[in-house]
């Protein structure tokens, strides 16, 4: 057995025939381990101690010239890296806009992360070109998208955005007789670029990976929530790619999708939507009504790590027109063999990745229909509660509280920004600061299916008395 051997032995931790039986014990071992810190997440401090932020320096120091064990190195993970977790799996991180993960993706990971699988085509692996097929088609009837949409599952909606603007970028071009793909786009036609004044960074992020520019953009102004003026949108033709949003990082706001779309695809521009979370809402038919009109996009960037808590890493790109994205991703190689059916590499900017399709299969399957707009339902109740208690306080709250997110001053940016460190290092949760239209303000974002009215009701009491100290 690979663990009897010492530990300076060149060959005592390769993995191997001789190690099967150490294999099993280590992987039972680090089942423990997850098990006991998912069990415990709830009742340690959100945010890590600085001390166990400085432990880590027990993870440092030279590649060591031999093999470690494996169960040495589980345990230094576990005794080290643990403690300096973020508790986002727990019921009371309302940071940024990050979920937990459910049980059924998180125990579909653990397999996947098993069977490692190189989900890059059909020939390499047909389980995971399968599973993740049939939730890509899951994502868009969830979504209430047209019948026909390609995709891919990608890393995040970073990498969503930046995969749907490069199927926009062909189709425009292409209509002008440009094959962007071959001659890049040097001398190419010129396209221009409409996005709200409150785009998400990550959306002119990807915007500069495409080509098209971080700041070469038309950018239209917002109202107080950060939603586009549909009165203040500039010519749109079939040389424009317009960006909408659905669900404001900040606010949790929508773009107003019914007023804008119909006009712009009759003068034939490419829309595209960034609904990194706020799509989801069309999963509830209660929330619904937010994400009417996205549905007459070109493009959708979303991501499954947020709202449907499957897990990081998990963002999924949706196109209209399929062949726009196998135009704009198609890979060729003479060993890259292909049948009939989708090849992922041919829809997704990489060739090799983890198959996290079936992560995202394993969860949409346990929370169904109605289990994805309950998360939704409940979230945004949650968010109700906590902007409710803080009005009550006396706190002014600086969005209108439609789906998940509320902001919130404790008054001047000072006393905001002191109680919010208060707030990180009481650990009963945590959340994080912003800069909402001058305002400094704290932000809530309920985006885990852990939270439970308990925790609503506990992280409510913290912020009140840090915000009193
Ligand atoms: C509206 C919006 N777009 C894009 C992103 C970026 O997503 P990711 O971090 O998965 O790349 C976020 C992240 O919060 C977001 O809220």
């Amino acid at each position: 057995m690979a663990a009897s051997h010492p530990p300076h032995s060149p060959h005592s931790s390769l993995p191997g025939a001789p190690g099967a039986e150490a294999r099993t014990a280590l992987l039972k071992r680090a089942a423990r381990d997850a098990i006991d810190y998912l069990e415990g997440v709830n009742a340690r401090p959100v945010a890590p101690s600085p001390e166990a932020v400085a432990a880590l320096g027990a993870l440092r120091g030279p590649l060591p010239p031999g093999p470690t064990s494996p169960e040495a190195v589980l345990h230094l993970l576990h005794e080290y890296g643990s403690p300096a977790t973020m508790a986002q799996a727990g019921g009371r991180y309302f940071g940024y806009v990050i979920g937990g993960s459910v049980p059924a993706a998180l125990a579909a990971a653990w397999l996947v992360s098993a069977w490692d699988q190189n989900a890059a085509t059909f020939g390499a692996s047909a389980v995971s070109v399968c599973v993740e097929e049939i939730a890509l088609e899951w994502v868009r009837e969830l979504l209430g998208l047209p019948e026909g949409t390609g995709g891919a599952v990608v890393t995040g909606a970073t990498m969503a955005n930046f995969t749907a603007l490069a199927a926009a970028r062909h189709a425009l071009l292409a209509r002008a007789g440009w094959d962007v793909e071959s001659d890049g786009l040097f001398e190419a036609p010129e396209i221009r670029v409409v996005v709200g004044d409150e785009v998400h960074p990550s959306m002119v992020k990807a915007l500069g990976l495409v080509g098209l520019g971080r700041k070469r953009v038309v950018r239209v102004p917002v109202d107080g929530q950060g939603r586009m003026r549909a009165d203040a949108l500039p010519h749109l033709d079939e040389r424009t790619i317009l960006c909408l949003q659905a669900g404001n990082v900040n606010t949790g706001a929508f773009d107003p999708a019914a007023a804008i779309c119909p006009a712009a695809r009759a003068a034939g521009a490419w829309i595209h939507v960034d609904g990194a979370f706020g799509l989801w809402a069309a999963a509830s038919p209660e929330y619904r009504k937010w994400t009417k009109g996205f549905e007459l996009a070109d493009s959708w960037a979303t991501d499954a790590h947020k709202w449907p808590n499957i897990g990081y890493d998990c963002g999924i790109a949706l196109v209209r027109e399929p062949d726009a994205l196998r135009a704009a991703m198609s890979i060729r190689a003479s060993y890259l063999e292909r049948g009939e059916q989708r090849e992922p590499s041919d829809y997704n900017p990489e060739l090799s990745r983890r198959a996290r399709g079936v992560e995202l299969w394993a969860g949409l399957r346990s929370l169904g229909r109605s289990g994805m707009g309950e998360i939704v339902e409940r979230t945004s109740s949650h968010a109700r509660r906590f902007a409710a208690g803080l009005k009550a306080a006396g706190f002014q709250v600086l969005n209108e509280v439609a789906i998940n997110q509320v902001l919130v001053s404790f008054g001047t940016p000072d006393r905001t920004l002191q109680t919010i460190a208060r707030l990180q290092a009481d650990g009963v949760c945590w959340c994080g600061s912003t800069e909402w239209q001058g305002h400094t303000a704290m932000r809530i974002s309920v985006s885990s299916w852990a939270t439970t009215t308990d925790d609503v009701d506990r992280s409510l009491a913290a912020m009140l008395r840090a915000a009193e100290e």
